[in-house]
């Protein structure tokens, strides 16, 4: 089945004409709407998403109707979307269908900025990373199945295949341990409760799995797994893990890496997602002029070498998110109307 494209009249408004002559695939765009408005400045931006009325397709220059990832014809419509619109760089926005890219890059079917399928599936699997991370001598906290001995208390128990921080609980003895390991209905481990500061890393890696930049920030507030205020740190320790993560996992493209710096045992790392984080402002913010992400990813998309520049970013900037909108009409097309014009702080009075 082709791809059905949604609405092409309105989703080629006018969006400004990419510097380059290259499309670039986001899929699962969901809410994401920062990430694909970046994208849009700087090349033809083509968005799938499984929800027709997801945000964020309207900030791209096309949005596409696929079948879903399980779908055997998934890989082929977005294969037919990459065609169509000379798509160099496909870019997954959500963990479900990092594996199905993976394996389809292997396969030389998409072009897509992922890492090997095995590291895909095993960062998808918290237990299956922290054997991984252990493997590569990087720092994970102790973690087990349920029902291997615990030397100590509290201990988290999580979601093997967690994501959006759900049902992750803290337990202070066996019994509690025991009550949320079934609580939890999927499969769960056990993991050293990390006492201590909590910090993210975003990573950009080039195409032969190269550190470009690693820009680490605070998590001063999360909501639902998004960090929505942070700061970002000039912390060497924290540089440089990032750099040691994505290099030893031969990651392609995005990658946030999460860790704690624990009292007593030091860095610890929580979580890996090889692909944007939940606060990709920050290292937009962050990035030297011409050196944002979107324009790293869309001129090596273009061919372009690009040098690796670890730790060159500015540090000590805040943000602090925040909800917005759009208006539809009755055929679900953006009116291009707000609620206020424009949008932004009031004007001098
Ligand atoms: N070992 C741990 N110790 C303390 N807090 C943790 C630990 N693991 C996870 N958390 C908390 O739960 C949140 C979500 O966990 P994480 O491992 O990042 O899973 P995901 O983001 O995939 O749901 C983290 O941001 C952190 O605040
Ligand atoms: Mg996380």
């Amino acid at each position: 089945m082709a791809p059905a494209e949604r609405d092409v009249s309105v989703s080629e408004r006018d969006v400004g004409v990419s510097e380059r002559d290259v499309g670039v695939l986001l899929t699962g765009v969901g809410k994401r709407y920062d990430i694909v408005s970046a994208f849009a400045q700087h090349a033809t931006v083509v968005a799938v998403d499984p929800n027709p009325l997801a945000p964020a397709q309207y900030a791209a220059h096309h949005r596409c109707a696929v079948p879903p990832i399980d779908d055997p014809a998934y890989v082929p419509a977005l294969r037919e979307l990459c065609d169509r619109h000379g798509v160099r760089a496909v870019i997954p926005l959500t963990d479900l269908d990092i594996e199905v890219l993976a394996r389809a890059r292997v396969a030389g079917e998409l072009p897509a900025l992922v890492p090997a399928p095995e590291i895909a599936r095993a960062t998808f699997d918290k237990y299956e990373a922290h054997l991984l991370l252990a493997r590569l001598d990087l720092p994970s906290p102790p973690t087990v199945l349920p029902g291997e001995p615990v030397d100590r208390y509290p201990v988290m128990v999580k979601p093997r295949q967690g994501s959006g921080a759900r049902s992750i609980h803290r337990a202070d003895d066996a019994r509690d341990a025991e009550f949320f390991v079934g609580y939890v209905q999927e499969p769960t481990m056990v993991q050293w409760l990390m006492d201590g500061p909590e910090f993210s890393i975003d990573c950009l890696s080039d195409l032969g799995g190269r550190c470009l930049n690693a820009i680490p920030r605070t998590m001063i507030e999360s909501r639902g797994g998004e960090s929505i205020k942070g700061t970002v740190i000039a912390d060497r320790e924290l540089i440089t893990l990032g750099r040691r993560v994505v290099e030893a996992l031969g990651v392609r493209g995005p990658c946030t890496v999460q860790a704690f710096r624990d009292r007593e045992i030091g860095l610890g790392i929580t979580d890996v997602n090889t692909r944007f984080g939940g606060a990709f402002p920050a290292p937009m913010y962050a990035a030297l002029p011409g050196r944002t992400y979107p324009e790293l990813i869309v001129a090596m998309a273009a061919g372009e070498q690009v040098e690796p520049h670890v730790g060159e970013f500015r540090a000590g900037i805040s943000f602090t998110r925040y909800f917005w909108q759009l208006e539809l009409d009755e055929a679900m097309s953006p009116t291009g109307r707000d609620i206020v014009e424009p949008p932004g702080p009031p004007p001098p009075r």
